[in-house]
This record gives C-alpha cells, structure tokens and sequence, in this order.
C-alpha cells in the first residue's frame, strides 16, 4: 500500500523547522527547540529519505553508515495523518535499496515502535549494547 500522492526523495535538502515539525507531531523524543543541533543531525547524517506531500515534510529517516558493513537507522518518523499507509516502511525499503545487503540494519526502537520492525524484516537482537546520549 503506498499513501496518495506521496513522494520520496533521497538526500532532499530539509531545514530544521522542518525537521523539529514531523518530530512535534509524530510525538518523537528529540531536541526540537535546539535548531542548532538538528541542522547538525541533518548535515552529520549520511543519508536521509524523506517523504513529501507536495511541498510538506510528512516522513523522515536518517542513516549513518560506512556503505559497506554497517548502518545506524535513526529517527524514523511519519506525521500521525499520514501513518499506517506504508511510509515508513517504504522509507526503510529505499535505505535498503540504495545500501544493499553488505550492510547490517541497526536501531533503537521507541517503545512504541517495537511491534512494527518485526513487520519491516528486523530480528530483535538480543546482544545489543548501548551507551546513552546524556542529553
Ligand atoms: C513507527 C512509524 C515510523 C511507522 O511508520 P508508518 O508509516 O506508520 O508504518 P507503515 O504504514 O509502513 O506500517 C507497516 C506495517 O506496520 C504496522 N505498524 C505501523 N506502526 C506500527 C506500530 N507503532 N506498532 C505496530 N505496528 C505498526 C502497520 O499497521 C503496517 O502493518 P501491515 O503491513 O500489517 O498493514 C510511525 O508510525 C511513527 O512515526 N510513529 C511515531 C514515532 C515513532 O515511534 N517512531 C519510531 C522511532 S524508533
């Protein structure tokens, strides 16, 4: 299923309005007030899909990677009208496209998020350490 008349684009330039907007309304934990630090999230990311309903940002997801083993999936995000039509999933799916099967698919999912990765083709992993953020 994919949603009306959305469009995807990779690597699209993305303010941090933008960005602190899909964030607000998908009600995703992440510094929104600090434009600063998401123009760096934007800029230190090595690919980000967007989805686009004319000229509105209605999806996101970043990655870091090194193109050949390993890829960090973060902030995968879909404005809440526009949730449950296959955005998200399809975002992840032009990831995968675009870097292949070389690379492993690793995130951290919101509590909330935990029943759809399974769905998308991600194995829970049970060895996965974290260091937090502290802010
Ligand atoms: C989680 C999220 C990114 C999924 O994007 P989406 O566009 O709504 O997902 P899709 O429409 O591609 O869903 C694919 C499948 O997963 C299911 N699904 C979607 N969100 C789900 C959730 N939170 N829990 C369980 N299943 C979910 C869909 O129903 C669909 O199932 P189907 O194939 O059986 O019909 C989106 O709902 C979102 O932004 N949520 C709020 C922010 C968040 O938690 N982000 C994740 C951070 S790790």
């Amino acid at each position: 299923m994919g949603a009306y008349g959305v469009e995807y684009r990779m690597n699209a330039p993305l303010t941090a309005a933008e960005l602190a907007e899909v964030f607000r309304r998908s009600g995703m934990t992440r510094p929104v007030d600090d434009p600063a630090r998401l123009q760096r999230m934007i800029d230190g990311a090595d690919e980000t899909v967007t989805a686009w309903d004319g000229g509105r940002l209605v999806g996101v997801a970043r990655a870091v990677t090194d193109y050949a083993f390993c890829c960090c999936l973060s902030d995968l995000a879909v404005d809440p009208e526009y949730q449950g039509q296959g955005v998200g999933s399809r975002m992840v799916q032009l990831l995968r496209d675009k870097l292949g099967e070389e690379v492993s698919y690793v995130l951290l999912s919101a509590p909330g998020a935990v029943e759809f990765y399974p769905k998308i083709g991600f194995d829970r992993a049970d060895k996965a350490f974290v260091i937090r953020r502290k802010r």
